[in-house]
């Protein structure tokens, strides 16, 4: 089948998301196109969760996962053997200063911008439970953006952007991506070894060209993630001039002397507020934070059926889950998932014959996976007792409620 047919039934699909038997004729499809295999598994484990009691998309669900072409390849080294693979590249940067020229390189890829903005079909609805966040967000950002007359009447005060911070792998890119999918506006997004370039001067020139592009996109969320480094406190940066280059800047950029900045909402995200530079904390630039807690019930138990909801499962209880797993991040919510997943897989290799992922793979799983929060919030716990009287409140006020103060 070639892929403009295959397009045309996905369209279809999307259309109709309720329509099983056609989402199974899909799978079908995509079953029998080359490369495709993955899709297949993922859109019949769809049908199967809608339907758990339908005989034929269950069968064709096993008989996908037995003919995995992987299996007809050869084996994968034993998690032993296999290579552990770390990205260097943020650790080298700011050790050495060695920086890999990624603009250059992607924009030798698209052969025109170096990042071009999508538009995210994500909402603040999909983001499970965090209501607070979901406030913050909405009173800080969201109201005042859709209503003009405030616009109008604050005017320049709306300026300057937000900085969400919190422990890692708890969605603070996630929630971005959604708010720019709420706002109807495009979404770039940025980390600090995207735009580090070893040449002087080029560094620079990548901040500007990102904020052009996101002026010639707008309405546009520009994301600078995970600016703990970017950001430094100047006095921090080792001398780096690179660095405090940048953060300069950003700082002309962001005051967009012209009123260029129409349409650009300017949203950054760090795992460390405190060591962000002040001077990007000022009115006007990265002026309010919100912060991105560990996730609580109702968002774990969203964050699992995100993660099961494209995998072959069965008598998933959801609420237990959620219960079961306080102080876990998003991520290690994703990573429990996947090792479940690879239980189900061995157990079905072993056993000669594909079965679902169930409660015990889940259940085995939580016994390997710790949770990952707590480091993060014990150091922030110094940071509130020690530290600027006053300058996290929402932060003090999640401690005090999850009784760490
Ligand atoms: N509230 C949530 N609802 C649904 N999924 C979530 C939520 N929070 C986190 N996730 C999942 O956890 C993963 C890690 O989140 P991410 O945004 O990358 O964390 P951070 O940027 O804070 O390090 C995301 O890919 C997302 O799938
Ligand atoms: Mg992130």
């Amino acid at each position: 089948m070639d892929d403009a047919v295959l397009s045309a039934l996905k369209r279809a699909v999307d259309a109709a998301p309720g329509d099983l038997e056609l989402k199974l004729h899909y799978a079908r499809a995509l079953a029998e196109s080359a490369g495709r295999h993955d899709e297949a598994i993922a859109t019949v484990s769809e049908v199967v969760a809608g339907a758990p009691s339908r005989a034929d998309a269950r069968a064709l669900l096993l008989e996908l996962l037995n003919a995995s072409p992987s299996a007809a390849s050869p084996p994968e080294p034993s998690p032993s053997e296999r290579p552990i693979e770390y990205d260097w590249s943020a650790a080298e940067a700011e050790v050495r200063g060695v920086v890999q020229p990624r603009f250059e390189e992607r924009r030798a890829e698209t052969g025109g911008d170096a990042f071009v903005a999508e538009r995210p079909g994500v909402r603040l609805d999909d983001v499970g439970g965090m209501t607070e966040v979901k406030r913050r967000l909405d009173a800080a950002f969201l109201a005042p953006m859709r209503n003009p007359r405030l616009r109008d009447l604050y005017g320049k005060s709306l300026r300057g952007g937000l900085l969400l911070y919190g422990p890692p792998g708890c969605g603070k890119t996630y929630i971005a991506r959604a708010l720019a999918g709420e706002l109807g506006a495009g979404f770039l997004s940025a980390s600090i070894t995207d735009i580090l370039d070893p040449y002087v001067g080029v560094s620079e020139h990548n901040v500007h060209e990102l904020f052009q592009i996101a002026r010639r996109d707008a309405p546009c969320v520009l994301f600078f993630d995970e600016v703990d480094t970017l950001g430094q406190k100047r006095s921090s940066l080792r001398g780096s001039a690179t660095l405090r280059n940048v953060v300069n800047q950003l700082l002309t950029e962001m005051d967009g002397v012209d009123g260029s900045n129409e349409g650009v909402f300017v949203l950054a995200a760090s795992n460390q507020p405190w060591e962000v530079d002040p001077a990007l904390r000022r009115p006007g630039r990265l002026d309010r934070m919100v912060l991105v807690a560990p996730p609580d019930t109702d968002a774990r138990a969203a964050i699992f059926r995100h993660h099961l909801s494209q995998r072959p499962v069965e008598g998933i209880d959801l609420n237990r889950l959620a219960k079961a797993t306080g102080g876990f991040s998003g991520a290690d919510i994703a990573y429990v998932c996947e090792l479940a997943a690879e239980h189900a897989l061995m157990d079905s290799i072993a056993n000669g014959e594909a079965r679902m992922i169930a409660m015990p793979d889940l259940d085995h799983a939580l016994t390997e996976v710790q949770p990952s929060t707590g480091p993060w919030l014990d150091a922030a716990r110094t940071i509130v007792t020690f530290g600027d009287e006053g300058a996290y409140p929402d932060l003090k006020a999640f401690l005090k409620k999850s009784k760490r103060l």
